[in-house]
Order: C-alpha cells, then sequence, then structure tokens
C-alpha cells in the first residue's frame, strides 16, 4: 500500500542504530548501551512520591479526558516555575501540558512552518528538530554548533543565515548531542537577532537542571520584547520519559503570540489530552521533594569524568567535557579504519556490543563523532569503555 511521502524525511538515527542492536541482543550478544538519553531506563527511577500520585490518580478514577490544555493545577504550577526561571510573569494561559516535548516540537511546528519557510536548528541538533519541520513541508537550516569554540553558536553565522523565509531560531541549551551551554553573550545576541526579523526564539530547555558547570541561564530572561517559546518536561529531572509528559510555556510580554497560542489550542484540542494521572504527577514532582535531583547531578559529574579521562587517553579520540545535559560528543579520527562516523559505530557495536549513536545522526555538522550518554552505572560504564579503549588498541 501506498505511504505518504512526507514520511520519507523521517529519521531518526537514535532509535535506528538500536533497532540493529536489539536484533543482535536476540541472536544472544551482549549489548553495552551508552545510545539513549533515558534516566529511568539506566537505574534513576522515578521517585517514589511521583509514583505515589500516579498509582492515586489512578485509584481514584482520574482517568478520563481532562481539559486539553492540562491540569488547572499543574498550569498553574508550571506558570510558577516559568516566572520564577525568567524573573518574569507567566499565567497560566501561557502554559500548554503536552505529551512530551516531543509533542510541544510538533505543535510549534505545525504552528509556524508553511511550505518552504525555514526554522534555524543548531547543528548539531536533536533530530525530532529536523524531522518536524521536514514533515511540515519547511526547511531546517543548520547554524553550526563548534566544537572548537566548546560547541557555541556564531551569531554572526545566525544572522547571515536569515531569510525573508525564516520563522524561528531554535536553541537548546544545555544541549543534546554536544552537552554545550550557549553563553549569557550568545543567547542575548540570538534574542537580539530574532528581535530585529520579528520572529520568535525556541528554546528547549529539557537539561535545565542537569548543568554541570556554572548555571543555568533562562534564554526568557533575557528577552524584554522578543516572544520566546519555551520547551521543558518531566522525562528528564523528574525521570518520566515513560510518561511522556512536558509543556510549552510562552514569555510573550506584548502578546505577538497571541493567533499562534490559540492556533495550537486547538491542534491540542483535537489529540483530547495528555496523560490525566502523569499530570498529577507532575504536580507532586513540582510540589514535592527535589533531592534526587542533586543526588543525581553529583553522581553523573563522576560518571562524566570518568568517561571523558578514559576517551581522551585514546588516542584516536577527540572529548570535550560536557557543561551540562548528559551526553558525551567525541570527535573520531578513522585513520583509515573507517570511512565514516556510521560505520565506526557499526563497526563498533558488531565487534564489542558497545552501543553509541553516530554523530551524522544529528546532522551533518555531527559527521566524524558519537554520541555517548553518561547515564550507565558505573560498573557498566567500566565495562562498556575497557571493550572500546581495546577496540581502537586492536586496530583492524
Ligand atoms: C533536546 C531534547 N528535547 C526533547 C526531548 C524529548 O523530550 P520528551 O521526552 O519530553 O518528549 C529530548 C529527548 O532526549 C531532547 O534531548
Amino acid at each position: 500500500m501506498r505511504v505518504a511521502r512526507r514520511l520519507e524525511s523521517f529519521e531518526y538515527a537514535i532509535r535506528e542504530i538500536k533497532a540493529v542492536a536489539s536484533e543482535l541482543e536476540r541472536k544472544g550478544k551482549r549489548i553495552y548501551n551508552f545510545s539513549i538519553g533515558d534516566p529511568p531506563a539506566y537505574g534513576f527511577t522515578t521517585p517514589e512520591h511521583i509514583k505515589a500520585a500516579i498509582k492515586k490518580a489512578i485509584s481514584e478514577d482520574y482517568n478520563f479526558y481532562i481539559d486539553s490544555l492540562g491540569d488547572p493545577e499543574l498550569r498553574e504550577l508550571v506558570a510558577k516555575k516559568e516566572s520564577q526561571k525568567a524573573k518574569s510573569t507567566f499565567t497560566s494561559d501561557d502554559v500548554l501540558i503536552t505529551s512530551g516535548v516531543s509533542e510541544g516540537i510538533f505543535f510549534a511546528d505545525a504552528a509556524l512552518v508553511e511550505p518552504n519557510d525555514e526554522i534555524l536548528i543548531p547543528g548539531p541538533s536533536y533530530p525530532p528538530f529536523s524531522s518536524y519541520v521536514k514533515f511540515f513541508g519547511g526547511r531546517p537550516v543548520e547554524y553550526a554548533l563548534d566544537s572548537s569554540q566548546e560547541w557555541q553558536p556564531d551569531p554572526d553565522e545566525i544572522r547571515k543565515l536569515i531569510t525573508n523565509r525564516t520563522r524561528a531560531i531554535v536553541i537548546i541549551s544545555p544541549n543534546n548531542p554536544t552537552g554545550a551551554m550557549y553563553s549569557k553573550k550568545n543567547l542575548q545576541a540570538i534574542i537580539n537577532i530574532a528581535g530585529e526579523h520579528d520572529i520568535p526564539v525556541i528554546s528547549d530547555e529539557i537539561y535545565e537542571k542537569f548543568v554541570y558547570e556554572g548555571s543555568f541561564i533562562s534564554t526568557a530572561s533575557l528577552s524584554k520584547d522578543v516572544p520566546v517559546i519555551i520547551f521543558c518536561g518531566f522525562s528528564k529531572t523528574y525521570r518520566m520519559t515513560g510518561l511522556r509528559l512536558g509543556y510549552i510555556a510562552y514569555h510573550d510580554q506584548e502578546g505577538k503570540l497571541e493567533e499562534m497560542k490559540e492556533a495550537i489550542k486547538k491542534m491540542a484540542r483535537i489529540r483530547l489530552c495528555a496523560n490525566a494521572p502523569a499530570q498529577k504527577g507532575a504536580i507532586a514532582a513540582l510540589t514535592g521533594p527535589q533531592d534526587h535531583i542533586d543526588k543525581m547531578i553529583s553522581e553523573l559529574l563522576v560518571r562524566r569524568d570518568y568517561c571523558c579521562d578514559l576517551l581522551e587517553d585514546i588516542p584516536q579520540i577527540q572529548c570535550h567535557k560536557s557543561k551540562g545535559a548528559f551526553y558525551l560528543f567525541p570527535k573520531i579520527k578513522y585513520q583509515g579504519r573507517w570511512k565514516n562516523d556510521k560505520e565506526f559505530a557499526l563497526d563498533l557495536l558488531n565487534k564489542t556490543g558497545v552501543l553509541v549513536v553516530y554523530g551524522s545522526g544529528f546532522g551533518e555538522h555531527g559527521k566524524d563523532h558519537f554520541r555517548m550518554v553518561f547515564l550507565p552505572p558505573m560498573d557498566e560504564i567500566k565495562a562498556g569503555l575497557e571493550r572500546l579503549s581495546s577496540f581502537f588498541k586492536q586496530g583492524k
């Protein structure tokens, strides 16, 4: 049967290479999985008070279609949270609860992108940012994150890439896949450029709490009148990946996004609502104890340093210490052994069972790199990295 052409542009390297690994696993190969940014899958399970609130919601039959825009109490809490982050005022009308940030990206692109419109995205970038733009007939245009400048963007390049078809500039900070944090100067410069062209900034802040050096900078806190569409959620900080919950928050001091907000509300109504019991869990997440976050960050810091030090000892690898998120994005020197990063990642997987994601899966600017998560427990990290380093030592 015929499949609509728009799906031809869909690619998701993270899941695609995982499918190869699953096949090997089915045949009995031991896999060392460093591929997925999924805290609960690596033992950082959902905190008990959140699970208890979800269980309570289910047992009290909070299992119906709730408000399409989200549980009113949760929207209030998110508005309060974002107001504190940005030192600005958000009301619950500025908040839409979504089935993860993923759905937020889909909604925003649906509202912004006409055929041939352009969205500026970081390169390398989390893949759905380009896939959804293409899905709606638009063109994702990558601005480079420069590995020699700790993966910072270059505002001059961004300015040059703007055309009369540019509809928004995307910021992901802390960044997936590079682990970079945009400097305050660069964030401010990007906001100014968006302001000059009367377009919004989209700021993906899902890794807001995963900061190892310096502190998180809220994009909206730097913007007076430039609209900022914030994507954030519960997957990473509250370890709720499978529960599928996130939100869009609009920082829009001059009401420039009113039409867009209404259009997105309509889309939200079509899909009825986000997971209702999970929203009760999110209320518990925002109002309950937060100590699991600091504990997780200090554990991840040890894992980051261990991984990075070991990778740096491998002559064919160059690794920057991530400042945020939970990814390393090292560069590979092929030395004639592989043609490209995909061939490298598949060879590594087939020979050692170590599963990483090839850098070009994050766009053209990701080539010659690979992405590795440092979420696995230390013994798994040690076992996986031992294999990775002898794989490099062995040669062909
Ligand atoms: C930058 C970024 N945005 C969004 C997501 C997806 O988040 P969610 O689980 O809320 O859909 C991810 C997941 O890895 C991500 O890295």
